[in-house]
């Protein structure tokens, strides 16, 4: 395969009045997991259609394992499993015909494709449901069967819209045990998420989207790294006035639930630093201790939103948003 597995370069997409992507670009190198991440409306499902040859852009170029989506089609296709968003399973079928079923969309032999399905639903913990009808499938049985269904032509691109949305936590523990494994067994995974902690957990490389745009790309540490460095965090008991004027020392002091917060450049010693100060000055402590920026807070920087935002409407690709504001509130 080629050493990037899915080049999107300068996607734009309309639909009408509304602008579903507006200049999406992200590579992700062979082997590598890329979580697109973004709120409800901000266009992962559509740039995943695009990429799966499902829906044509206005503009721009993708290539999956080499191919064009456009001009190739059908290489793409053999290329990549995809699990979408709606379940695509037949509820009126049991997991075993579904599984069965696909494969011979796939031109597998019979045997060759009930020995698939027998494996992939041991895979997903399914055996014992196997013979059961969809329908009667738990949320989360029903998105491992979906799971299990884009892996019957064992693909070395997976790409996965919001895999877990609706999981309960273990469900979603459960299907994030099962995409490492396919990924350390060396697949190529393009996955949309609405959840910071999947992205964090999964992904090698996070592409932000909002409102059609790519509004971050990097690591998860580096993404982090980007809005914040460390931050020292302090409680005290009683009055936080006295504490602040001795955090005050070290640069701008920010106070939310009750914790006071200020930059850590020095790390470590920066903690101890303050203990003693603070020790000096009198004030009981009841919590003190360096805080990273968690990739919420990231997202809330970047994008000015919380991540689960589900204000957007149908066309708020087309409303300008507002700069990114912090809940910090100085002090
Ligand atoms: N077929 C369509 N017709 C009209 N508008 C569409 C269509 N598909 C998507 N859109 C619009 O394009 C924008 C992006 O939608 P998209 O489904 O790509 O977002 P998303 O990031 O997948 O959201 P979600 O997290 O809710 O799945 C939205 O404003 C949506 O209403
Ligand atoms: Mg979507």
């Amino acid at each position: 395969m080629a050493d990037d597995a899915v080049v999107v370069d300068d996607l734009h997409k309309h639909f009408g009045s509304t602008y579903a992507l507006r200049g999406v670009s992200l590579t992700v190198p062979a082997g590598t997991v890329c979580g697109l991440l973004g709120p409800n409306g901000a266009g992962k499902t559509t740039a995943v259609r695009i990429v799966t040859t499902l829906l044509r852009a206005d503009s721009g170029r993708v290539t999956v394992a080499g191919h064009d989506v456009t001009r190739e089609p059908d290489q793409v296709r053999r290329s990549l499993g995809l699990a979408g968003q709606a379940a695509t399973v037949d509820g009126l079928l049991t997991g075993v015909q579904n599984l069965v079923m696909i494969g011979k969309l796939y031109h597998l032999p019979s045997k060759v494709a009930k020995a698939r399905a027998d494996e992939l639903l041991e895979r997903f913990s399914l055996t014992d449901a196997g013979g059961r009808i969809a329908k009667e499938y738990s949320g989360g049985m029903r998105r491992r069967l979906d799971l299990a269904a884009s892996l019957v032509a064992a693909p070395p691109v997976l790409v996965l819209d919001e895999p877990t949305t609706g999981l309960d936590p273990h469900a979603r523990a459960e299907t994030w045990d099962v995409i490492e494994e396919l990924v350390r067994a060396g697949t190529t995974l393009l996955l949309t998420t609405q959840y910071l902690e999947e992205a964090d957990r999964l992904a090698d490389q996070i592409v932000v989207v909002d409102h059609g745009e790519v509004v971050a790309d990097g690591t998860p540490a580096a993404l982090k790294a980007e809005v914040g460095g460390q931050r020292l965090e302090v409680t005290v008991v009683g009055d936080p006035a006295a504490a602040r004027a001795v955090l005050a020392r070290h640069g701008t002091v920010t106070l939310r639930d009750g914790r006071l917060s200020v930059d850590a450049a020095g790390g470590a010693s920066r903690v101890a630093e303050v203990a003693a100060a603070l020790a000096d000055a009198g004030i009981e402590v009841d919590d003190l201790g360096l805080h990273r920026p968690s990739l919420d807070e990231v997202f809330l920087r970047l994008t000015g939103h919380a991540p689960t935002d589900t204000n957007d409407t149908a066309d708020s690709a087309d409303v300008a948003h507002t700069t990114p504001t912090s809940e910090e509130i100085p002090v």
